[in-house]
């Protein structure tokens, strides 16, 4: 046997060593992946399954009108207390309601307070004044809207600062 010969052979030997180590550590490495991600034991559907549920939100958010998904737990709310009704004064109505346009006679309307303004409307009595008000009026100075477009608020407190308008002419 010449040294080409015995080298060959020793070559050969390395590589096949080599090339059954590399298939056992495949093998390995596999076997592995079984015992620690269990996809080829349980099945990947069951796996995917099983992290989602890990990594499941805590909580989920539903809007209005929008239909759950899971059945939820009931949840106890106490009973809202009914709003206490809150009447406006005059003067407070008249700032949130009136001021817009009586503030500076916008559209014609009768300023607060001027006399020259108020005296003749004064004269029909305070009865027509607040249905005026109430009902909304049309006169030659201009167009009064009902409530002054406040129908959220009620009779008594556009009467009442009905009643502070006229007071504020004297
Ligand atoms: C959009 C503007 C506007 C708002 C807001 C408004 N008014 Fe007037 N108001 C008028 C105008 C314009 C007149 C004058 C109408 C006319 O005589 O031609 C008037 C007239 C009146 C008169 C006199 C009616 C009469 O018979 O002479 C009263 C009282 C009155 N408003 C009360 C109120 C009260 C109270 C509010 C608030 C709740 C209010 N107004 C809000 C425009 C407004």
């Amino acid at each position: 046997m010449n040294r080409d010969q015995k080298f060959f052979d020793m070559y050969s030997l390395v590589i096949g060593v080599l090339a059954a180590v590399a298939l056992a550590i495949l093998v390995l490495t596999m076997k592995m992946q079984d015992l620690t991600q269990g996809v080829y034991v349980r099945g990947v559907d069951e796996y995917q399954q099983a992290v989602l549920e890990r990594i499941r939100p805590v909580g989920q958010v539903y809007l209005p009108g929008e239909q759950h998904s899971a059945s939820l737990p009931t949840a106890h709310t106490p009973a809202q207390p009914a709003p206490v009704a809150t009447v406006m004064t005059g003067p407070q109505v008249y700032n949130s309601a009136c001021s817009a346009c009586h503030g500076a006679g916008i559209g014609g309307a009768p300023i607060l307070g001027d006399a020259a303004q108020w005296v003749e409307r004064i004269a029909q009595g305070s009865d027509t004044l607040k249905q005026h008000a109430l009902q909304g009026f049309t006169g030659s100075a201009g167009y009064m809207p009902p409530k002054g477009g406040r129908m959220d608020l009620s009779d008594g407190e556009i009467e009442a600062a009905v009643d502070f308008m006229v007071g504020e002419v004297n």
